[in-house]
């Protein structure tokens, strides 16, 4: 039974979650890939949900996020916004699509909305993206940045150990998201860094902050969602909290179905015309 009940049923926008870091209330999100998923995770009342690039690891079992296509995620994408009612949806650019030539990442992003039918998109980085956020914030999509550990960069960090450890990566970092917040960007993923740091770079903005190992004082926070239902049952970082044992129950229900099948006990007469 959940402890939460929806008290707004209107559709979750850009202003509400605005609107949300202003009065205190915190932000939830979470990740969605599938149509049944995102149906389920809509109604429980989630704030937010993210088409993540995470997809190239949870959906398709690959190591890192680095191999997913822009293709990939129209179909994620649009997968979800097509169950969904309430929550907003963004969707993940997929490496490669926006850290080069800033048009091509306005028309990428512009291919994501069109073809998805999504309330924004999430792309990582800090200033070396500016000019690419700035394209695609001018052509009227929300975006959402996404600091700290940015997986896609996974090659060049060799590690997914804490970031910003340091002061001057610490520096850097809140450098970046002040610069990501005055450009436009309706809010800032906070991955994998000091609690004292995501907590400084939220005093510092104007625009929400959400957690995802970021500690307690950012605006929100954000799990991927196999993770949190213990269908992924190898990863258990820190920062994840696991809500249920899915996975095992899974593996418990299919095996009962084949002892069923194999003893002959189902279809039982109640079970066949
Ligand atoms: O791809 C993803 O799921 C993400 C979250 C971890 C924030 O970017």
């Amino acid at each position: 039974m959940s402890t939460y009940t929806v008290t707004d049923p209107r559709k979750v926008t850009t202003k509400r979650i605005a609107d949300m870091r202003q009065s205190g209330e915190k932000i939830a999100m979470i990740t969605a890939y599938d149509f049944t998923m995102a149906t389920l995770v809509d109604q429980a009342g989630i704030d937010i949900i993210l088409v993540g690039d995470s997809a190239s690891n949870v959906m398709q079992g690959n190591a890192t996020t680095i191999p997913i296509t822009i293709d990939d995620m129209i179909v994620y994408g649009r997968t979800v916004v097509r169950a969904v009612k309430r929550a907003m949806v963004i969707v993940d650019m997929p490496f490669g699509t926006y850290q080069g030539d800033p048009i091509e990442a306005q028309r990428n992003a512009v291919r994501i909305m069109q073809e998805t039918g999504a309330d924004g998109v999430k792309l990582e980085g800090g200033r070396e993206v500016r000019t690419a956020t700035e394209m695609i914030l001018r052509a009227g999509i929300p975006v959402m940045g996404h600091l700290g550990l940015t997986p896609q960069s996974i090659n060049k960090f060799g590690t997914y150990s804490t970031r910003a450890q340091d002061e001057s990566e610490a520096t850097r970092l809140l450098a970046d998201a002040k610069v990501l917040a005055e450009i436009g960007c309706f809010g800032i993923v906070l991955e994998k860094i000091p609690a004292m740091l995501a907590a400084k770079v939220t005093q510092s903005i104007s625009v929400p902050t959400i957690g995802i190992g970021g500690g307690g004082a950012c605006s929100g926070q954000v799990l991927v969602l196999h993770d949190m239902l213990g269908l992924n049952r190898e990863f258990k970082p820190k920062f994840l909290r696991v809500y249920n044992n899915l996975g095992e129950q899974i593996i418990d229900s299919v095996g009962n179905y084949i002892s069923d099948v194999k003893s002959g006990d189902f279809p039982n007469a109640d079970e066949q015309y």
